[in-house]
Parts: structure tokens; C-alpha cells; sequence
């Protein structure tokens, strides 16, 4: 569907009767349904193929609307809203009665989004309640930062898809729980930490956002345990200088076929290999926005093994290496 007023109204009335809509946002698409609605939740769950104990985001468009989803509002997110929403953050707080349990994975507690895209503040208005929608992916698979990677992954499973360009951001959402003593980051995203501390004062990192859980370890967000952002390809995260990068990727590429490469603008020159353009070395907005359509493409060039080209792990690279390592299962070569 397009983005004008007569689409939206349409879905917003699939989503009120129960339906499934693919939405666009700032960061991702979102496979979105009715929050308050048990039944139409579960749908997300099969359309995605996601464990049940994966909680979902609630989506809202006025800052009011939060009230009676959570318990109690601390004072310091309304600091944060004034910093950050609308924008890329989720905030998880402690749920009302009216979460069902199905959207919170069975915890008691529920993330809560405000987001910018204006398509998706409009269809949240149209629907006339908050939206549970993960990323519109099949569970595994890159997320989704065009209308036709959603249609890829869930044409036959879904109501519908409203087309709303390509996501400026690229990466999901920054999560952040005030449950915990102190305030906890569990996903990096478009926010970084240093904007969230200058807002919360302290901020703790959860280990989960850089290094592989051991076994039996509880994750602090469900969504953390599971493999992800996995596309057919082998991929490895590659450490060194452009000269370092190149010549290592190159002796591969000679000796195998399929081989592929993730480089920034000033690899490109060096390389033999094909390869995708990751934008400059020391930009972290573009590595963030071009990476998950990256990984998709390289899916249908038939890619075996994809060689990235490390960005540095400060700013909105800590979201882009979080993704990053996961689809990569932690390989890293370090030259
Ligand atoms: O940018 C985004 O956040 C996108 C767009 C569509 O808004 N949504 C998104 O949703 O990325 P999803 O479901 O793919 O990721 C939500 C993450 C998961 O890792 C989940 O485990 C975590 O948030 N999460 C949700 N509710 C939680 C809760 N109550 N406690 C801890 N983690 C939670
Ligand atoms: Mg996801």
C-alpha cells in the first residue's frame, strides 16, 4: 500500500479488526497488531516464525497514551521523552493490566516506543491503539529497511505492508530498562549511550551487548539469546587497515569463489573481490543504514563468505557491531 491518507485509513482499520500490517519506522519496518488484542498478537508470533518468550514493543504516538499501559511512570521518563521521543528508544517499564501476557513474553514488564516516521505515527492514530510490532522479519533474518524486504519475508502471512521509503536509521531501536537498580542498557541503537547518560546520569551496558552469553546464562532481554541478523553467507568481521583489509580479503578471493566483501569507500580501490559499500570509515550513520540491506543482497548475489570491514565500536557503531557480531556468530579476524 502507499503512504497516502486513503491507504493509512486502511490500515488502520485492518489493525483495529485484528489484521497484521507492516509499518514503516525510522529505524526498521515493524510487523505491527492491535497491543491490546491477545489474539491478534499471537498472529505475529507464527507470520515471524518467534519464540513465544520473546516479549515485544509497544508502539505509541502521544506521550499520554503510556499512562495506563505501565504501573507507574518515573519521573526520568519524562526527561527521557523530552530528550528522545519520538525517536529511536524503547523504554521498558513495569506493565499494567492491560498488557496481555503474550506481548510481554510473560514478564512483567513491557518496552514502550514513541516512533518519529510520521507514516508510523499516522497509522498508530488511524488504529486508535498502541501497536505491538517487532521487526518484520522472519525470526533470524536481517531486519527489514525497505517495504519490499518485508514483502520478501512475509507476502502470504500479512494483511498488508505500507510502503514509507527507505529507514533512515537502519538499525532497531536503542532498549534501555528502568527495572533494573540502576538504569540498564540491554540493544545499542540510533541513541547512543553518552546521549543517555547526559540524560539518566549513570547507565549500566548489559554484557549481552558485545559478548556471546554463556550457556545457561539468563539473558536480561530474551531477544539477545537468539541467532540473528543471519543471512545464508558466512560472515566475518575483518580488524585492520584498508591496506590490511584488502590484501587479506583478496588472498581469499583468489583461492575460493563466492567470496564477497562489506568495505568502506576508501577500501574500494584495493579490492579484487565484488564487493558492497559499507559509505566512509568514519561514518557511522551510513554503516548503520546501509547494513541490514546489505546483508540481504548479499543473499541474492549468492554470496559464500562475506568479509565486513570492522567499524570503530563508539557512537552508533556499538549498534552497528552489536548486529554485526551476531550475524557474524563472533568471528572476527583480527589483522
Ligand atoms: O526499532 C525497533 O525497536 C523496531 C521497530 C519496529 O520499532 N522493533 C524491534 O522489535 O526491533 P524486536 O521485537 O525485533 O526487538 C525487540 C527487542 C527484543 O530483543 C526483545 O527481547 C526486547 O526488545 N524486549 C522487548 N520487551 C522486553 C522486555 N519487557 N524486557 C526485556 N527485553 C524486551
Ligand atoms: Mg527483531
Amino acid at each position: 500500500m502507499h503512504n497516502n491518507n486513503a491507504d493509512i485509513k486502511t490500515a488502520g482499520e485492518i489493525l483495529k479488526n485484528g489484521g497484521l500490517v507492516g509499518i514503516p519506522t525510522e529505524t526498521v519496518y515493524g510487523l505491527a497488531a492491535n497491543a491490546l488484542s491477545p489474539d491478534a498478537v499471537k498472529h505475529i508470533f507464527e507470520a515471524k516464525g518467534r519464540p513465544q518468550d520473546n516479549p515485544l514493543i509497544v508502539h505509541i504516538s502521544e506521550l499520554s497514551e503510556i499512562d495506563d499501559l505501565v504501573e507507574f511512570v518515573p519521573p526520568v521518563v519524562y526527561d527521557l521523552a523530552e530528550a528522545f521521543w519520538p525517536g529511536p528508544l524503547t523504554i521498558i517499564l513495569e506493565k499494567s493490566e492491560l498488557i496481555p501476557s503474550v506481548v510481554s513474553g510473560g514478564l512483567d514488564t513491557v518496552a514502550i516506543r514513541m516512533p518519529s516516521h510520521p507514516v508510523a505515527r499516522k497509522i498508530i492514530k488511524a488504529a486508535g491503539v498502541p501497536l505491538a510490532a517487532p521487526s518484520a522479519n522472519i525470526s533470524g533474518m536481517p531486519s527489514p529497511t525497505r517495504a519490499d524486504h518485508v514483502m520478501h519475508d512475509m507476502n502470504g502471512r500479512i494483511d498488508a505492508v505500507v510502503d514509507g521509503g527507505e529507514c533512515e536509521v537502519g538499525v532497531e531501536s536503542t532498549v534501555i530498562t528502568l527495572c533494573t537498580r540502576r538504569p540498564k542498557l540491554l540493544r545499542p541503537g540510533g541513541i547512543t549511550p553518552d546521549e543517555l547518560e547526559y540524560v539518566l546520569g549513570e547507565l549500566e551496558i548489559d554484557k549481552a551487548v558485545l559478548s556471546e552469553l554463556e550457556e545457561n546464562e539468563v539473558a536480561a532481554s530474551p531477544g539477545m539469546k537468539y541467532k540473528h541478523y543471519s543471512p545464508n553467507a558466512e560472515v566475518f568481521v575483518v580488524e585492520g587497515s584498508s591496506k590490511e583489509f584488502a590484501e587479506y580479503v583478496n588472498s581469499v578471493s583468489e583461492k575460493e569463489s563466492g567470496v564477497f566483501a562489506l568495505a568502506f569507500s576508501e577500501d574500494e580501490a584495493l579490492l579484487n573481490c565484488e564487493n558492497i559499500s559499507f559509505g566512509e570509515k568514519d561514518d557511522d550513520m551510513a554503516h548503520a543504514s546501509k547494513l541490514f540491506a546489505a546483508l540481504r543482497e548479499f543473499d541474492e548475489l549468492g554470496a559464500k563468505k562475506v568479509f565486513v570491514h570492522s567499524p570503530e565500536y563508539d557512537g552508533v557503531g556499538l549498534a552497528v557491531m552489536n548486529r554485526l557480531l551476531r550475524s557474524a556468530e563472533h568471528r572476527i579476524i583480527k589483522l
